[in-house]
């Protein structure tokens, strides 16, 4: 029979294992990257920019990391060189059209007459590149175009309180990203910058500028909500993931789909949940000054965790803000005036010269417009606060032509989307069917129940974080592989999971 004509947009990691296990299934894919080299987000940071997971849980299962790389959170250089020996591996390359920029995907096939599902047809992919605009035919898209480019989270200001009456230069974190390094730091050398937003884009940011212009030019973070930054990955010198990530972490939490027995016993340990968040929190209480600058965050560290709100505290931050090239504002909201902006809840205006906005990106946004239909992308964004539904996170029910990788996150994404490559692959390669669009929905709404329980206002970033060995028995399961990956019941119940635990 022939094989289904795959197309692939996006050539970062989810594109390149997408590609890889397309391959290994005898189809022919093409990848369509809008960028001229692989690598999607890790093409291009800033300077300071390192694997924020530990590289044991952020590698492919059939490829380690070489052993030339000795540290545990490898840069941006180390990372990029990576997934290019990857790519070379498994001769992904020339399956890549680069500087190819997908403008639109659109549904050619009959809808149901109601046009609530469109189950059968092709799709036109209209791809631009430098000489030309092209429609090619697909039986079947994956999406893997990234959550974190393109579309930056910029706020709302009222009318004549927004950056045109700002005589200063404002940016994205996204722009100051693709500057290269030598033009960032001309860019904010002995400029009052002010950065908005305190994950982890905005802290690195920050940092750098720390480092340019000391404390004779500090730089101001200005910033909503605490969250649990952790000063490493052991507290009290026990690794995160054996309290986190293994199965008898899981046993601790509700689960989407758990039953009644599962349900109860999960109930029954909560307390042992409540103690193991405190557990964490009384460690990066010790080693930070959290108290001091009255950053204690409000939420637990457990919940953080699992709305995807956690990230690691580079070691000198504290001693910046001690020395004055760093000052910490927290406040709702903000304004700018002609010579920088207006805090609220503060009488003194703060001068800058710069502002940059780490507020986040728009990734549901950047998601919907890769479809030319309304129709389409009112399923990816069916209201303002829903989540994007995918079944398993990857396919829409109602468009099951289509996958998406790489929007749902956890805690090491390239595990994530290896496991929803393989599970997509052998979709399209026959191993299983999807269930009735109404099973889908309905797995996806325990899902929904799920996230808005454990991530609250932040449920639309679909992070999977604390329950990923759950999730991959689902796939596992789906595949007709053995689920349980472990040697004996001890390993299998309290020794965290990872990439390698997956190899065929
Ligand atoms: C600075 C930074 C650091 C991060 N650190 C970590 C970390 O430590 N651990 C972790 O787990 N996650 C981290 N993440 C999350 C990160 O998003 C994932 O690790 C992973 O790289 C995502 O890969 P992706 O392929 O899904 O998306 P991307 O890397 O965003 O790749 C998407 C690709 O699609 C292409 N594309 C988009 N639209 C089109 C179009 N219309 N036509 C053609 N091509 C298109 C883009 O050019 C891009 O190459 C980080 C993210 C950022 C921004
Ligand atoms: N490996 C690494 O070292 C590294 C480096 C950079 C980025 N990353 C990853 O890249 C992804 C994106 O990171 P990011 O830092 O760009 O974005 P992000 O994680 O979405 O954080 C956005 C920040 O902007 C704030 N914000 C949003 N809207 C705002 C508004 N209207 N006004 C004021 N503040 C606002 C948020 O505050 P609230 O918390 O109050 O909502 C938050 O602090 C994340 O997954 C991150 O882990 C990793």
């Amino acid at each position: 029979m022939e094989k289904k004509q795959v197309v692939i947009i996006g050539a970062g990691i989810s594109g390149l294992l997408a590609c890889k296990y397309c391959l290994s299934k005898g189809f022919n894919p093409i990848v369509f990257e809008s960028q001229s080299d692989i690598g999607g987000v890790w093409a291009k940071t800033i300077r300071t920019t390192r694997l924020q997971s530990f590289k044991g849980s952020f590698q492919f299962s059939d490829f380690p990391w070489p052993s030339s790389v000795t540290q545990d959170y490898p840069t941006q250089h180390q990372l990029l060189n990576y997934l290019r020996s990857y790519a070379t591996r498994f001769d992904l390359m020339n399956h890549i059209q680069f500087n190819s920029v997908v403008k639109g995907i659109e549904y050619d096939g009959p809808p149901t007459p109601s046009r609530e599902t469109f189950p059968q047809g092709k799709w036109k992919v209209t791809v631009e590149n430098s000489q030309s605009t092209k429609v090619h035919d697909a039986d079947f898209v994956i999406l893997c175009v990234g959550r974190f480019k393109d579309f930056p989270n910029i706020p709302e200001f009222a009318p004549g309180a927004g950056p045109e009456v700002f005589r200063g230069k404002m940016i994205h974190s996204m722009e100051y990203a693709a500057m290269d390094h030598q033009e960032a730091e001309e860019f904010i050398k002995g400029k009052s910058v002010v950065v908005v937003g305190f994950q982890k884009q905005g802290l690195d940011i920050a940092m750098e500028c720390s480092s340019v212009n000391g404390k004779e030019n500090p730089c101001t973070i200005l910033y909503r909500n605490d969250r649990w930054k952790l000063p490493d990955f052991s507290p009290w010198g026990i690794p995160l993931s054996y309290l986190y990530f293994n199965r008898f972490s899981e046993l601790l939490v509700h689960k989407p789909g758990e039953g009644f027995l599962l349900g109860l016993l999960a109930t029954i340990l909560s307390p042992l949940r409540w103690g193991i968040s405190k557990l964490v929190e009384t460690h990066v209480k010790k080693k930070s000054p959290l108290a001091k600058f009255d950053m204690v965050p409000k939420c637990s560290f457990s919940k953080d965790l699992r709305s995807g709100l956690v990230s690691i505290m580079p070691e000198d931050f504290f001693n910046r803000v001690e020395t004055g090239s760093i000052l910490l504002k927290r406040s709702p909201g903000f304004s700018f005036y002609q010579d920088g902006i207006l805090i609220d809840g503060e009488n003194k205006p703060t001068l800058a010269d710069i502002v940059i906005l780490a507020t986040g990106f728009k990734g549901i946004q950047k998601l919907q417009s890769i479809f030319m239909s309304q129709d389409l992308r009112d399923f990816i964004a069916p209201s303002p606060d829903s989540r994007v539904p995918l079944y398993r996170e990857c396919i829409p029910p109602r468009i099951p032509q289509v996958a998406i990788i790489g929007f749902s996150e956890s805690i090491s994404n390239l595990f994530t989307s290896e496991m929803r490559c393989r599970w997509v692959v052998e979709l399209l390669d026959g191993t299983f069917k999807l269930p009735s669009i109404k099973e889908m929905e309905k797995d996806i709404s325990n899902w929904d129940e799920y996230m808005k329980q454990s991530a609250g206002e932040y449920h639309q970033r679909s992070v999977l974080a604390a329950i990923d060995i759950w999730y991959n028995d689902q796939l596992c399961k789906d595949m007709g592989w053995n689920h349980r990956r472990k040697n004996g019941m001890w390993a299998e119940l309290f020794e965290p999971y990872g990439p390698m635990d997956y190899i065929s």
